[in-house]
């Protein structure tokens, strides 16, 4: 059986955050073999070229080797005012400045939480597009979007609505599996 290092971010930096509770949740429900790290984010500065030309700082060097090293990435994210979140916008930024562009043919799959009931679709389209900015290889479907998603989760954050966990098992399926093609494609 081959197993797959998959690496979560999460464009939340709060504690009790929906999106970190869907991860988690997409952990639980991954198939055998495959297993998530989520990545610290809250360290990494407002990204600035002046920070950059004066030397990457610790956490970009460490999330761009981190990305680099994973099978494939879990994005989850809240839609802030309509488009990404500024946290994930932010690791997107500085590690697109590399010139070994870690993102480039990574199998990426999202996911995105919202307190309202749309699930963050506008949100996740601008993701989409800013990963095949950066060469991604998005999983185009199943998509998942978690509308009301304060109501589908436990107060501890465990994922309480099985038609959510149904979704998030067929797109855990449908990252493997792109993941598979893509090594096969890229040799
Ligand atoms: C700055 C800000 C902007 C937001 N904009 C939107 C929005 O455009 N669409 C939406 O559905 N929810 C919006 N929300 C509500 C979030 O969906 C909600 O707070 C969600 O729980 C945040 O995700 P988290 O639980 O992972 O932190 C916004 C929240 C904040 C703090």
């Amino acid at each position: 059986m081959s197993t797959y290092s998959i690496l979560g971010l999460c464009g939340s930096l709060r504690a009790k955050s929906l999106n970190l509770a869907a991860l988690k949740a997409a952990a639980e429900v991954m198939p055998a073999g495959m297993t998530l790290t989520i990545a610290t984010i809250d360290d990494l500065p407002i990204y600035n070229q002046d920070v950059q030309d004066k030397g990457w700082p610790a956490p970009a060097e460490r999330l761009r080797a981190q990305v680099a090293a994973a099978d494939g990435v879990i994005m989850a994210s809240p839609e802030y005012n309509w488009s990404v979140g500024a946290p994930l916008k932010n690791v997107i930024d500085w590690l697109s400045r590399y010139k070994e562009q870690p993102f480039q043919n990574k199998p990426v799959a999202m996911v995105s939480a919202t307190g309202g009931p749309v699930g963050g679709v506008r949100g996740q389209l601008d993701l989409r597009r800013i990963m095949a900015v950066l060469g991604g290889q998005v999983l185009v479907k199943p998509e998942v979007f978690i509308g009301s998603a304060a109501g589908k989760f436990s107060p501890d954050g465990k994922l309480t609505d099985e038609t959510t966990r149904k979704f998030l098992t067929d797109q855990m399926l449908g990252l493997r599996d792109l993941i598979e093609r893509t090594k096969r494609a890229n040799g």
